[in-house]
């Protein structure tokens, strides 16, 4: 992958036997010890790698849960309530599968900005994008389906309102939504049924994800990773071999996430979730204020600061929708925002604008919110439709750096990038 040629050299005559036949130790060994990485990257850079860890964490947990979970609308809450309660550790792997959700959109969320502030997405990286856009559309679907498994009030009412969603295709085409909702619930409610298919689909979107990871970081080895300056590596001084430098700093960054994550499991389990889904599902009771898992909050405002039922749902869908054509909407003709004196500011109002959303997500559909959600939507697509091919093609850049070490160390060479060449 990319032009970095192969250095690996077999050191037994096993190790030779099996490079010739099956060459996964040289695979390994090119792709994750000797690839070059920009010296200069920065924490941010750390997401990808912990991200890659909480999938298989959530995984893991996953699996064991499903061992003592019962999909069955009879027996959903209270299966949760045992792993509880009653199978060893099964708090520990329940709270540890349901913090980690949040963790993981928490990572997802900082690593997606990451590459909306630096660039990332730009010419030769826009595959590699959208296979992110497909993770996190992939994500979106396994978080909803889990969290309605629980089969407390928020689970029931949350899929209802969702699902229902659909229904205002009915606008399009008369039937067509009612159609639609009918199938998806497998019969003429939420239901056991409806259950018995999310968990069946919850339990295989992981699977999907992990394929979709793989071919993301294809996509990522064949360009390279960006960097803070948003100029390639231009000699092999740019760059440090990807272990130990790389690999130590992910190291860190992890254990210190790991440190928010075990406060959290052990202190706050609940601090994250609704206080609602510990009372068990019932289709006779509607909650006072159905609200989706924290995740899901901005896009939850914009469906509701439309006042017509299809239109926030073209909205919401909308919403995601556009991410997937960022390579081409901005125009500008270098990546990184750190030289980019105007557009550094509205990305910044992007981020309090999805910040200011996923706070009035969380309140009733009332005023002055309903007010306030219309004009973060407003902006929030401005960002994208106006601002971003606007700015790219008005805006004069600071001067780029000659090199990525010309940008670190004005142009001297460094012991990492001796270090590179000894290996
Ligand atoms: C399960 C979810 C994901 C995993 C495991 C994952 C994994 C990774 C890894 C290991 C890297 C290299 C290290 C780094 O740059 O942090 C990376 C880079 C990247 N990812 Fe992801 N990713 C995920 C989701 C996403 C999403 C949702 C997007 C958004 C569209 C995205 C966009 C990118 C981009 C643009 C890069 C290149 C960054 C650069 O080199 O500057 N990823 N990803």
């Amino acid at each position: 992958m990319a032009d970095h040629s192969s250095t690996y050299e077999p050191k037994s005559a096993t190790a030779k036997w099996w490079d010739e036949r099956l060459p996964i130790m040289r695979l390994l060994s090119d792709q994750m010890i000797t690839f070059p990485t920009p010296k200069n990257i920065n924490y941010l850079w750390t997401f990808g790698g912990i991200l890659t860890v909480f999938l298989l964490l959530q995984l893991v947990t996953g699996i064991i849960l499903a061992m003592h979970y019962q999909p069955s609308a009879a027996e959903a809450f209270n299966s949760v309530d045992n792993i509880m309660r009653n199978v060893n550790y099964g708090w520990l792997i329940r709270n540890m599968h349901a913090v980690g959700a949040s963790m993981f959109f928490i990572a997802v969320y900082i690593h997606i900005f990451r590459g909306l502030y630096y660039g990332s997405y730009k010419a030769p990286r826009e595959i590699l994008w959208i296979l992110g856009m497909l993770i996190f559309l992939a994500m979106m679907a396994a978080g909803f389906m889990g969290y309605a498994l629980v089969w407390g009030q928020m689970s029931f009412w949350g899929v209802t309102v969702i699902t229902n969603l659909f229904s205002s295709l009915d606008g399009i085409i008369p039937g067509l939504g009612t159609a639609i909702v009918e199938w998806l619930w497998g019969g003429y409610s939420v239901s056991g049924t409806t259950l018995n298919r999310f968990f069946s689909l919850h339990y295989l979107v992981p699977f999907v994800i992990v394929g979709l990871v793989v071919l993301h970081i294809w996509a990522l080895h064949m360009t390279g990773q960006n960097n803070p300056t948003g100029v390639e590596p231009k000699t092999e001084a740019d760059t440090v071999p990807m272990h130990p430098y790389a690999t130590s700093k992910d190291l860190f960054a992890m254990f210190a996430f790991f440190l928010m994550f075990a406060w959290f499991v052990f202190f706050l389990p609940d601090y994250l979730g609704h206080p609602d889904n510990y009372n068990p599902a019932n289709p006779l009771v509607t909650p006072p204020h159905i609200v989706p898992e924290w995740y899901f909050l901005p896009f939850y405002a914009i469906l509701r600061a439309i006042p017509d039922k299809l239109g926030g749902v073209i909205m919401m869908f909308g919403a995601i929708a556009v991410l997937f054509f960022i390579p081409w909407l901005d125009r500008s003709r270098i990546r990184s925002a750190r030289y980019r004196p105007i557009y550094k500011w509205f990305f910044w109002l992007l981020v309090i604008s999805c910040l200011a959303l996923g706070y009035l997500g969380a309140m009733p559909a009332e005023e002055p919110y309903i007010t306030w959600a219309r004009i973060f939507t407003a902006y929030y697509f401005a960002h994208f439709l106006i601002v971003m091919p606007i700015v790219g093609v008005l805006e004069k850049p600071k001067p780029l750096p000659a090199s990525i070490s010309d940008a670190v160390e004005g142009g001297k060479s460094s012991s990492g990038a001796s270090a590179h060449k000894k290996n």
